[in-house]
């Protein structure tokens, strides 16, 4: 019998194939597959829980377990350490999904192309409030804040995608949290007319009315980097 973590992959790897028109109902089917999903179902292993891993001098503060990866979707899990972050990043037209398996943390969502955003940068545009030139080369992005939610594993599953909730940041809350990460496409894959998909890092550069912000595009922060531990869960089989 297939495991449920292979359930969870095939399911996604037909939700991100599928006809346009199936795209929902295969999304939904995706989401209610992961919402039952437990640290238990990718035998995540107990060291990721305690300190003393975390304690290792070096050790980077975020660690990466790659599950399984094409042209159409990856999925992984992310570890983040004691009051450790994943810096806010983008997901340029992607949709992405987050089930927490370990741990609690504060997932920051921001949206772009929202109403409010589209409004503000055609007025800014206008009485040239912005250099053009930082938005032709889009390193300053309009966006608006849509949450801040504590999420564990009793939690269901976070969906962001193009424009909804496309950038965040997730912060621990009380010691490590892991989540189960499933992107579609993958970065580095191509955006058509725009070159390979890269994550992106921001900060905030100014607030500009309530819940909409100016991001300022930045390198990786020197804080945030990742180490690499293979997976040890059930077998995987996509056939
Ligand atoms: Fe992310």
């Amino acid at each position: 019998m297939s495991s449920h973590i292979n359930n969870i992959l095939k399911q996604a790897i037909t939700t991100f194939t599928c006809r346009p028109d199936l795209f929902c109902s295969n999304l939904h089917l995706l989401i209610s597959l992961l919402d039952r999903t437990t640290a238990e179902d990718v035998n995540l292993h107990p060291q990721f829980t305690t300190d003393s891993l975390w304690n290792q001098p070096g050790k980077a503060p975020v660690s990466c377990i790659d599950i399984y990866e094409d042209n159409n979707i990856t999925m992984g899990i992310f570890i983040i350490k004691p009051g450790g972050k994943l810096p806010l990043h983008n997901h340029p037209e992607m949709h992405g999904l987050i089930k927490v398996i370990a741990g609690k943390v504060t997932i920051t969502s921001y949206s772009i192309n929202t109403e409010k955003t589209v409004e503000i940068d055609s007025r800014s545009l206008k009485s040239d409030f912005l250099p053009a030139l930082s938005y032709t080369h889009k390193k300053i992005l309009t966006a608006e804040l849509t949450s801040s939610e504590i999420v564990d594993t009793s939690s269901n599953t976070c969906l962001l995608d193009p424009n909804n909730k496309n950038l965040h940041e997730i912060l621990t809350v009380d010691g490590p949290a892991a989540f189960l990460d499933i992107l579609a496409p993958p970065y580095g894959t191509l955006v058509p007319d725009n070159g390979p998909r890269l994550c992106s890092y921001y900060s905030i550069l100014s607030q500009v009315c309530p819940n909409i912000y100016r991001l300022q595009e930045n390198k990786s922060p020197s804080w945030y980097w990742t180490d690499a531990f293979p997976y040890t869960g059930p077998e995987l089989q996509v056939q």
